[in-house]
C-alpha cells in the first residue's frame, strides 16, 4: 500500500476506509435464503497473497470493480450489458447485498462476484493494472467537516485505485454533493497517475452515456438535490 495518507487507515494494522452500518432492517426470507445458498459460491475471500483475477474470472480479461454499489442497480445493468466483463462488487451493508444477489439470481448473471467487507482490503489484494474500470456512485459524503477523513477518497485509496487500474482504464465518481467533488479534484490534481479532461467546463453534469439513476441519485432528487457531477477520470501509464 501506498504510505501517504490523509486516511485513518491502518487501524489495528488493518487497512480502513469503511465506516457505515453493516447492517438495517431484518432480511425477508427470500434474501436471507440467498444470502445462506448463493452467497457462498459468489463472495470473494482474501488470502495473504494477491488475488488471482485469472482464477476468479476463467475466460475473461476485462475485470471492472465497483465500490459502495448499494442495492446493485448499477452494478448489475453493466454486468448484464458486459457479459465479457468480471465485475468485482463491495458493499459491507447486507440489505444491499440482498439486493445484488437477488438481481443476480433474477438475471441469471454469471460475472460478478461479491465483497463483503471494507473496499479498501481488497483494493490492497489486487495485482498492479489488473483492471479496466472503476465506479464510485454517490459514496458517503460526510457533510460534517470533522468526517471529512472518512470519505473514500483520500489519497490512499486514489493511489491504490491508480495500481490497480490498467493504463487507458476508467475511474468514474458521481456524486450530487459539491464540496465532495470539490474534494475529489482536489485529490485527483495531486494523484499524477489521473487524468481529467472533460469536453467543456460543466459537461461533468451530463450523466455518463446509458446512464440511470441509482437509488442514492433518486432519494437525492426527492429531497431537492437536483444537480449531480460526473466525473470520468483516465487512468496514465505508470511512470
Ligand atoms: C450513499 S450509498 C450509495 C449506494 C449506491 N452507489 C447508490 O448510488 O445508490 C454508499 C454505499 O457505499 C457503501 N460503502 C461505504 N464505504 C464502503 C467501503 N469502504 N467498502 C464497501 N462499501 C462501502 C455503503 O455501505 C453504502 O451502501
Amino acid at each position: 500500500m501506498t504510505e501517504k495518507s490523509n486516511h485513518p487507515l491502518n487501524v489495528n494494522g488493518e487497512p480502513r476506509a469503511f465506516f457505515g452500518r453493516r447492517s438495517g432492517k431484518r432480511l425477508h426470507k427470500g434474501q436471507d435464503r440467498l444470502f445462506h445458498e448463493k452467497l457462498p459460491a459468489l463472495e470473494i475471500a482474501l488470502g495473504d497473497g494477491s488475488l488471482d483475477l485469472d482464477a476468479l474470472f476463467p475466460g475473461r480479461t476485462r475485470r471492472a470493480i465497483e465500490i459502495g454499489y448499494g442495492g446493485g442497480e448499477h452494478l448489475a445493468r453493466v454486468a448484464g450489458e458486459a457479459p465479457e466483463t468480471g465485475f468485482i462488487g463491495c458493499e459491507v451493508f447486507s440489505g444491499g447485498i440482498a439486493k445484488l444477489l437477488e438481481a443476480i439470481d433474477d438475471r441469471q448473471l454469471d460475472n460478478v462476484r461479491v465483497f463483503t467487507d471494507d473496499a479498501l482490503k481488497l483494493l490492497v489484494k489486487l495485482p498492479d493494472a489488473s483492471l479496466d474500470a472503476a465506479f464510485l456512485l454517490y459514496p458517503d459524503p460526510w457533510p460534517k467537516l470533522r468526517h471529512h477523513k472518512r470519505r473514500f477518497v483520500s489519497a490512499t485509496t486514489l493511489g491504490e485505485l491508480a495500481r490497480v487500474l490498467k493504463p487507458g482504464a476508467i475511474f468514474r465518481f458521481a456524486t450530487d454533493i459539491e464540496d465532495y467533488a470539490d474534494w475529489t479534484l482536489a485529490h485527483i490534481l495531486r494523484e499524477p497517475k489521473f487524468r481529467f479532461a472533460p469536453v467543456a467546463p460543466g459537461a461533468w453534469h451530463q450523466p455518463y452515456p446509458g446512464w440511470q439513476p441509482t437509488r442514492y441519485e433518486e432519494k437525492a432528487r426527492r429531497e431537492g438535490r437536483m444537480l449531480s457531477f460526473y466525473f470520468e477520470f483516465e487512468s496514465l501509464a505508470q511512470s
